[in-house]
């Protein structure tokens, strides 16, 4: 369930329910990429309880001034909203137990950094459950070089086949993409489709 907390202000920006897997345990460490006004670091927060710890990362001070304000208002304590780039993510090698994003990942000019410091903060075993826009198709020539589409969380979309070798590379096991839907095509070139998704994997616990 998503549901707006108290005296919420700003909009959700997401394109879909990174809780739809339901990962999320009492006393757990999340960490939110992209947590624009703070709406999902609010839902993890009643998830994991008072003795779990949500991390909000934005790459805006107004966005982490917002969710902190919305923090306060919903008097949600275990919660710290912090300004910086997901590329380079300001938390301990394995520090957190589940990564969540909404819609952000797409927005990365370096994946393949970001995959890495995904894999870095997050303890053996722990694992990430990102919404994300993706390409079904192929990516139409141009779209990256296209400002109005990655504005639209699109131009910087990956394909499904690139979501699994870029976490492959990066170390994750038992990847899984779950497609949730087909997305606005307005503005797309002729063809091309961007679906809705749901990117589930695991950090290993290396074994000896
Ligand atoms: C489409 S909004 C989604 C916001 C939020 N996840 C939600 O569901 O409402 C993208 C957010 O990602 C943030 N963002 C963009 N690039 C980022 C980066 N490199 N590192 C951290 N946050 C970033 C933006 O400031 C914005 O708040």
């Amino acid at each position: 369930m998503r549901s707006l907390p108290q005296n919420f202000r700003g909009a959700s920006l997401g394109c879909g329910n990174p809780f739809a897997l339901g990962r999320l345990q009492p006393g757990q460490t999340v960490l939110d990429l992209g947590s624009g006004a703070g709406l999902d670091v609010l839902l993890a927060a009643k998830q994991v309880g008072p003795d779990g710890y949500v991390y909000g990362l934005d790459a805006t001070e107004e966005m982490v001034q917002l969710a902190t304000e919305n923090a306060e208002a919903a008097e949600v304590d275990n919660v710290e909203f912090m300004c910086g780039d997901m590329a380079r993510i300001p938390l301990d090698d394995a520090s957190v137990d589940v990564i969540i994003s909404n819609c952000v990942v797409n927005l990365a000019p370096e994946k393949t950094d970001v995959f890495a410091e995904l894999f870095r903060v997050l303890r053996p075993g722990g694992e990430i459950a990102i919404s994300d826009l993706l390409w079904e198709s192929e990516r139409p020539v141009g779209a990256t070089t296209d400002p109005d589409l990655w504005c639209s969380c699109v131009g910087g979309a990956l394909t499904e086949r690139e979501w699994y070798r870029g976490l492959e590379a990066a170390g994750f096991q038992g990847t899984s993409i779950r497609i949730e839907g087909a997305w606005a095509d307005d503005g797309l070139p002729e063809g091309a489709r961007i679906v809705s998704a749901l990117v589930f994997a695991r950090k290993p616990v290396p074994t000896g």
